[in-house]
Order: C-alpha cells, then structure tokens, then sequence
C-alpha cells in the first residue's frame, strides 16, 4: 500500500541484514549536509556512468547494487526459475490478480497457501513485459476508486519488473523480483477494511496498525519455510528507504535487501498513479517526477534509473531532453512501447533551433533515447 505512515513499529530482526550503516550515499549526505532533501533531475542519475544504450544488454550496464543483492541474499537452493505460464495471449494481469487475492484469503484466515502457480504467472508475465508494454498500459490505466489490494500488488509486480529491468537486474532475476512484489503487502491482512477505504488521514491507532503490516507479511511468509526466508524480508524491508526514513526498523542503504528497494519503489509508484480513498492519482510522468525530486533520497540511485528507464512516459507536445542533449518534441506515442515515442528534434545541445526539426522514431532508433523532461521556454 503506498505509505501514509511513517515509522516507529517495534524490531523484528530480519537476521543478517544487520549492518553498520556506510554513512549515506552521495546524495543522501548532501542532503544531510543542506538540511533538506535534493532536488535531482534524471541528468543527474545517469552522470555518474556513461550513459548506455537502454536497448543495450543489462549486463554491461549493472550497477554495484544489483550485484550485491544477487550473491548476498538472493533467492536459494530448491527455488529454480519457474517454467512461465506460457501463453502469448495469457491475461497475467487478470491472473495474478486472482492468484493474489486466493492468496490474501488463505493469509487472512491463517491457512496454508503454496506460491508455485503465482511464480508461474509472474515468470509469464515477466516475458510478456520484455516483449513490449502492454501489461504496463494494463496496469497503469485498469483503475477504479475503490482500493484493491490483489491489484495494487499485481500492479506491483509488473512496475517492479519494469524497474529492475531498468536498473539492469539479470533477466532471470526478474521472475523473483516480480514475485516478491506480487506478496509484499501480503501483511496487509492484519488491517480492517474500514481502514483501507478510509477517504481521510488516519488515527494515530490506525496508522500504527497499517505500520505493523510488513512484519506481519513477514511471518506470514516465512510460513513457506527456510527456502522463502528471503521472500519473507523483502516484505519486511519494502517500506525502509534509504535514507533511514522508512520503517519498521529505519534501516539504511545496504542493510536494506535490493529487492526491497526496487519493490519499495514500484509500491510508491503504484500507489501514486491509482487512486486512493484519500487521495486523487497523479499522471504516470508526474509520478517519476515525484518520485526522482521530493523523494529522491528514499530510494538508491540504481532504482531511480530503472524507474526511469522503466517507467517514464512523456505526453504529445511536452518537450524533452535526449542522450545527445538536443531537443525534442514529443509528436506521437507509440502504444506498444511507451517510453520511445515518436519525436521531433527541434533543437540543438545549446538550445539552438533547428531551420527544420528531425523526425525520429525512438522505437527502431536505439541509439537515442529521452533523458530527462524540459521546459520548452528553454528554446526561446
Ligand atoms: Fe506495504
């Protein structure tokens, strides 16, 4: 559920994630040291590496942090990389949704539940969205305002996966990652209904009950034994945030479990592009705006580009910024990839206009892709 709780729920340790923390990464202490949180433009996420090639292998472009959270606590054993539920024109959303709520009701009532079938869906959902974004448009714009949890952690799922593509997880990684996503509000079981539908800001009772949610979802999980004890906490760990702001613990950068990062961060931004009782539902863009500005210093660097690689969508006639620092205008989206539109390139890196703009497709153009929105006034 996108958070409006904060922290203060009693430790449940989460095992060896325990560590002294490093000190914050660069711009969570230059937060530190300017007293409040940095503004950051999508330029800044990609300056520290050469930017690559988004249609270019992951591999070449991983960051540190997906590699640590692959040897340090990655999925173990017995857990092999599920055969997908391989159905070209499967409805994963449709099905995850239901596999989630069969889930929710086991969990509710204390019962037994296997996750093979959901790893299943998710493993087919997985390569449905490497394939092209039309379960992405499915879970962006399949809203209503009433609050479904099973859809909201379907939802989940699929902008995780987007995300930890973007930020350069293996491929197959991803069918993990969008499983974790698909449970990690599992402990919202522990909250009453009356509470999630509730349209104004909670009592200090009731925000101290929905804070208890991911310990909950915790011991739930680890209800599927030793091999799922890493499932288990990213669940726990969804709502900590790098900066030490989240909760239950307040952990930190690494002590945090990777997936729990990414996870974290597809859960806000789900949360923020659907309607909520208490709130109205930002556009997709702004959502990444948000995101990557006000909560900059929640989430790590290497999550923010994924976001960004994943999840930015730019509307028709918004003016943009590309890897080769020209200027463009969006002139057409493309249904089947969202975030390489159709554009025209009316300036150039200094700002100059173009006598005639340059019409690019983005979708058969890999050499070129949007890096950040801009103003048009900056033409002039
Ligand atoms: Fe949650």
């Amino acid at each position: 559920m996108g958070s409006r709780a904060g922290r203060g729920v009693p430790h449940l340790p989460p095992g060896r994630l325990n560590r002294e923390s490093r000190g914050g990464n660069r711009n969570t202490r230059r937060a530190r040291a300017e007293g409040g949180p940095a503004i950051v433009r999508p330029s800044d996420l990609f300056a520290r590496s050469a930017p690559d090639n988004p249609g270019a292998s992951p591999k070449a472009s991983r960051p540190a942090a997906a590699d640590s959270a692959r040897t340090a606590r990655k999925p173990t054993g017995d857990l092999a990389t599920p055969e997908p539920l391989d159905r070209p024109d499967a409805p994963f959303h449709a099905l995850a949704q239901r596999e989630v709520g069969r889930i929710l009701e086991a969990a509710a009532a204390g019962a037994a539940f296997e996750v093979e079938t959901l790893h299943r869906i998710v493993a087919g959902m997985t390569k449905s969205i490497l394939s092209g974004d039309d379960l992405l448009v499915r879970a962006l714009t399949e809203d209503d305002p009433t609050y479904d949890l099973a859809r909201h952690m379907a939802n989940t799922a699929v902008f995780a996966i987007k995300i930890g593509h973007g930020a350069g997880c293996r491929t197959e990684e991803l069918p993990w990652l969008g499983l974790a996503a698909s449970l990690h509000d599992v402990g919202m079981t522990v909250v009453p209904r009356h509470i999630l539908d509730k349209p104004g800001p909670l009592t200090a009772e009731e925000t101290s009950l929905v804070r208890r949610h991911p310990e909950h979802g915790f011991r739930i999980l680890l209800g599927l034994g030793d091999a799922f004890e890493w499932l288990a906490n990213v669940a726990l760990q969804e709502h900590e945030r790098e900066d030490g702001s989240g909760y239950p613990k307040g952990l930190r950068e690494d002590e945090i479990h990777e997936y729990a990062k990414i996870v974290g961060l597809a859960d806000a931004y789900s949360s923020l592009t659907h309607f909520r009782p208490y709130r109205d539902k930002l556009s997709a863009f702004d959502a990444v705006k948000e995101l990557i500005t006000a909560q900059r210093t929640r989430f790590p660097d290497s999550a923010l580009k994924g976001l960004i690689r994943g999840l930015s969508t730019f509307p028709v006639g918004s003016h943009v910024r590309l890897n080769s620092m020209e200027i463009a205008r969006i002139v057409a989206t493309n249904p089947a990839f969202p975030l390489r539109p159709v554009i025209e390139i009316v300036a150039g890196p200094r700002g100059e206009r173009l006598d005639s703009p340059r019409r690019v497709d983005l979708s058969t153009n890999t050499l070129l892709y949007v890096t950040e929105a801009c103003s048009g006034k900056i033409l002039g």
